[in-house]
């Protein structure tokens, strides 16, 4: 591309995030969120810490290349982590990442055009099974979602789990050699690693944000090392939840597992000299950016390409993407999908669907299951209801970098999100961000986060089948004037706070709270009798 060609893109991506940024009331930018940590945080870096790293490293014949890795939690926090600097500590997971690391374990990130530092952690694939597979994704996962699959409890797992917090934790203080640092760990793979920071340098402030749902108490209590899990969050100075019925749920289990005076009002734990402040922050994404790209010469190009790939000019579209997680309700959406066709005969011809399922954790049985029955379902459409020019189902099982999922969204006149149970998801959010046309309906369940904020999508139980198909069928019909009307409203809620509005308000809380913490000497002991 010549240099002039690359000015004017560049020139016209300005325009309409500009004009983007001027819809509706104003919102936080990366420039925002880099002036915040230069007030803030001048003499101390930000250390983010998860296990999936944001950049992996892979080789291509002699050449080593990378990947930026597509979840949605790395996506999000790449963007922070580009406007403020400092360190990331991650699981080195790509087969490459050996290779391209210095002698102290590191790389410049993103690896075209530097801005911050990723540390990487080396975990062999036995340590994986224990570590990840295990504790993180075969007890925390289920035990913390109500999707009715059993947790697995093993000492193994658990150990093992134990032990690579505590080699995260290490990680860190080795990077800090005692400087000061605001530290902020992602979820429930690091929940020990903040007593080992701690009670290696109780001057560090801590922050911490879970994810996942966190269940009620009577849940909780059949994990045999639920003491050693909350000993471990109640190292945090804050712990963030997406929605306050999360953050109650711990606080509730605090006070069911252990001696602490929980602070309801406040919403804090308090344990002698200790305090950890309890806050809801419900995450959103990057709003402005994915109009933009949805609006870009490339997505419109994308958009015509994949309805002449599978057939579909003239019939109206649905829309599911998501990891093939038994959490994401996959098998229920396609079920009801055929009882759509089966009530409603009139959308065969008329309505197609496209699920794209994202490989995950495919080692673990019960993630193989979803797999099957996903692709049982699309073949039953397919078998009953075919059409003429294409499929009436795709199902696409792969890993798409999140730039090719843009002209997905750009297509879909209906985006289904049927999680069983969900922190928060974004690929709601993704989806109305990616609608400026405000040509399309968003089907979601009442059991994901993000279902609190969108309160005017189609509200729909991925556990009843017929209500589920005849939400299917009332979006679809819904006329065009009240269709745009809804759609403006749910885009607008979510471009009113995006992810720069949430990281800073994560990071001003731990900041602002701090100032209101006593200090450990300020704190009496207490009498002796
Ligand atoms: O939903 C919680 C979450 O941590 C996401 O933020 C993330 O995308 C996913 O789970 C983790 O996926 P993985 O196991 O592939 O890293």
């Amino acid at each position: 591309m010549d240099v002039g060609t690359r000015i004017r893109g560049a020139l016209g991506r300005a325009a309409v995030r500009n004009h983007a940024r001027h819809e509706g009331p104003p919102r936080r930018s990366r420039e925002d969120v880099h002036a915040w940590a230069r007030a803030h945080l001048p003499d101390r870096p930000l250390v983010v810490v998860s296990n999936r790293e944001p950049y992996s490293h892979y080789r291509d014949g002699d050449r080593l290349r990378w990947v930026r890795n597509a979840g949605g939690l790395t996506v999000a926090l790449d963007s922070v982590a580009q406007a403020i600097g400092g360190l990331w500590v991650a699981h080195g997971s790509g087969t490459a990442d050996r290779a391209s690391v210095d002698a102290r374990d590191r790389v410049a990130c993103p690896p075209d055009h530097p801005r911050y530092t990723l540390r990487r952690v080396w975990i062999t694939p036995e340590e994986m099974a224990r570590y990840y597979s295990g504790f993180a994704n075969s007890a925390l996962w289920p035990l913390c979602h109500i999707a009715y699959v059993r947790p697995r409890f093993r000492l193994d797992d658990w150990q093992m789990y134990d032990a690579i917090n505590r080699r995260f934790a290490e990680a860190v203080l080795q990077e800090l050699d005692g400087r000061p640092a605001l530290v902020f760990v992602q979820d429930y793979h690091l929940a020990t690693l903040p007593a080992y920071l701690k009670a290696a340098r109780p001057d560090l402030q801590v922050a911490m944000f879970w994810h996942i749902p966190w269940p009620n108490p009577e849940v909780f209590r059949i994990l045999p090392w639920r003491h050693e899990l909350i000993e471990g969050l109640l190292a945090t100075d804050l712990l963030g939840f997406h929605i306050r019925q999360h953050a109650n749920n711990f606080l509730q289990t605090v006070g069911e597992t252990l001696e602490a005076r929980v602070d309801m009002e406040a919403m804090a734990v308090i344990r002698g000299n200790r305090r950890t402040w309890v806050r809801a922050f419900p995450i959103s994404v990057d709003a402005d950016e994915i109009a933009v790209m949805a609006q870009s010469p490339a997505a419109e190009q994308g958009e015509r390409a994949l309805r002449q790939r599978y057939g579909l000019e003239g019939m109206q579209v649905g829309l599911g993407i998501d990891r093939l997680d038994y959490t994401k309700g996959i098998p229920e959406r396609l079920q009801a999908l055929h009882r759509l066709f089966e009530k409603r005969p009139e959308w065969i011809g008329r309505f197609a669907y496209i699920q794209i399922g994202v490989p995950s954790r495919i080692e673990l049985q019960e993630y193989r299951a979803v797999q099957r029955r996903s692709r049982y379902w699309i073949d039953r459409i397919n078998q009953d209801f075919p059409r003429p020019g294409g499929p009436t189902a795709v199902f696409l099982e792969e890993n798409m970098d999140f730039r090719e999922l843009i002209p997905y969204y750009r297509m879909a006149d209906l985006c289904a999100v049927t999680a069983l149970h969900d922190g928060m998801n974004l690929v709601a959010k993704e989806y109305l961000a990616a609608s400026p046309d405000l040509e399309g309906a968003l089907v979601l369940s009442p059991f994901t986060g993000a279902a609190r904020e969108l309160e005017r999508a189609w509200i729909a139980s991925p556990y009843d089948r017929e209500g589920l198909a005849d939400a299917y069928h009332a979006a679809l019909l819904e006329p065009e004037a009240a269709r745009h009307e809804r759609m403006a409203a749910l885009r607008e809620t979510v471009l009113r706070r995006n992810i720069y509005d949430w990281t800073l308000e994560v990071l001003d809380a731990a900041v602002s709270l701090g100032l209101r913490t006593p200090q450990a000497e300020e704190v009496a002991p207490p009498p002796v009798p």
